[in-house]
């Protein structure tokens, strides 16, 4: 068993490299991985290979969901094997479902340009898809973190150049594409910084008057998961013209019909919450700062019972953290943190797989929580075990939301399926 795996990942990643396994124009032999016969899941087995209907493994990374007419569909990162794989060489690849359990391959909604003044070229970094249907355009929004290439080689398309380009998240924007089916084909409309020239609705006095002396902060960096030679009000201050970096993100629609993008802001320092205007291509100009300096990234938002509750980590680039879990009454904030929210023992080493700990969020970081249609108050924690030497091949950790209290939280399960949440009644 072990070595068809082995056979089928080496067939998987020298067909990845050569581009191949994008979906359509696939120079895969026709049916080549389809002879191995397809798994029926009925459980979940979270951090295993996860089999789509043509037996390769999903390809979808920082991924978002969403349900629509009766179907969930997930949206990621279309990753290649090795590290170049994570950067954006295919585009964000679409599957979709009836059950969460089985997935068919839907194809790459969103295709990477070849076009070298484009801003969404070959090689840029394309980061944790999310898409919105907004009823009123009648339009499906796909949202994502968008990192621009740098350096002289930015618009070539040789593949040695991309490889030797350093990834480069300065740039920190959100993009935008829209598209009349969910599928796909998704057009890309811009991308943009946040908020430039704008205070948050809850700027704080102080905050104002920092940007009204209008300081020198060249010497201010961000490094991810601190300021440099200041605070996050400092970077607040830098980046007040040109607009407010936007990192990790996550979409969210309330039910009122609004709509929100929440972001690791301000170097990661500060989680803002923007709400989209009518179309969801741009911002209303409402925002808040939330958790200032809290350093939060991959936020993942749910709502029950009148309260929004966010799952996030800290920032430790593609390593593991232990996670965290807020809450607030209103999606604009007050948000409050509550801790973390893995229990229990986690995964425990075997031949397979290194310990998993609650330390670690299990080793997985947060990307998306799924709401269960048709059973009430049935959450799935979604998250990201990367791989960044070989980024294709992470895997996907899918826990069920539990509670203690008003708490969300996590256990590891080696396997566990949606009867769970009849269970729990
Ligand atoms: C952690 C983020 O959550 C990921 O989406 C990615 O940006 C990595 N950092 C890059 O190091």
């Amino acid at each position: 068993m072990a070595k068809r795996l082995l056979l089928l990942m080496g067939a998987l990643i020298t067909c990845a490299v050569l581009g191949a396994c994008a979906g359509q124009n696939s120079s895969c032999p026709e049916g080549g991985f389809n002879s191995i016969s397809v798994k029926k899941y009925s459980n979940f087995t979270p951090g295993k290979l996860w089999l789509d209907n043509n037996g390769r493994h999903i390809n979808a990374h920082g991924a978002g969901f969403l349900h629509d007419n009766g179907r969930y569909y997930m949206f990621g990162e279309h990753k290649l094997g090795g590290a170049l794989g994570n950067k954006a060489l295919v585009g964000v690849h679409c599957y979709s479902s009836d059950d969460l359990y089985n997935w068919k391959d839907e194809g790459i909604a969103f295709k990477m340009s070849r076009d070298p003044e484009s801003k969404v070229i070959i090689g840029t970094v394309l980061e944790r898809p999310k898409v919105l249907y907004n009823p009123k355009t009648k339009k499906y929004v796909m949202f994502f973190h968008l990192e621009f290439r740098q350096g002289p080689t930015k618009k070539s398309l040789n593949i040695d150049d991309i490889r030797k380009e350093k990834n480069d998240y300065s740039a920190a924007n959100i993009g935008f594409a829209v598209a009349d089916k969910i599928t796909g084909p998704y057009k890309f409309v811009g991308s943009t910084r946040l908020h430039a020239n704008k205070f948050p609705v809850n700027a704080s006095e102080s905050l104002k008057k920092l940007v009204a002396q209008n300081k020198n902060f060249d010497n201010i960096s961000e490094l991810g998961n601190s300021v440099k030679n200041g605070t996050v009000d400092d970077l607040f201050a830098k980046h007040f013209k040109i607009g407010q970096t936007c990192r990790d993100f996550t979409a969210f629609l309330d039910d009122d019909g609004k709509a929100y993008i929440i972001s690791a802001s301000e170097g990661n320092g500060t989680l803002y919450v923007s709400e989209l205007n009518d179309d969801f291509l741009g911002f209303t100009g409402k925002y808040t700062r939330n958790l200032i300096g809290g350093f939060h990234e991959a936020p993942a938002i749910f709502k029950t019972k009148g309260k929004y509750y966010m799952f996030s980590s800290h920032c430790t680039g593609w390593n593991p953290n232990p996670g965290r879990v807020s809450v607030s009454d209103n999606i604009m904030g007050e948000w409050r943190e509550l801790g973390n929210p893995c229990r229990g023992e986690g995964q425990v080493e075997s031949s397979t797989y290194r310990a998993a700990k609650a330390d670690t969020t299990f080793r997985s970081q947060s990307t998306y929580v799924i709401p269960v249609q048709g059973k009430a108050d049935a959450f799935i924690y979604f998250g990201d075990r990367w791989h960044p030497y070989d980024a294709m091949d992470g895997r996907y950790i899918m826990l069920p939301v539990e509670w203690e209290g008003d708490m969300p939280v996590i256990r590891w399960r080696n396997s566990w399926n949606l009867s769970f949440f009849d269970s729990k009644k």
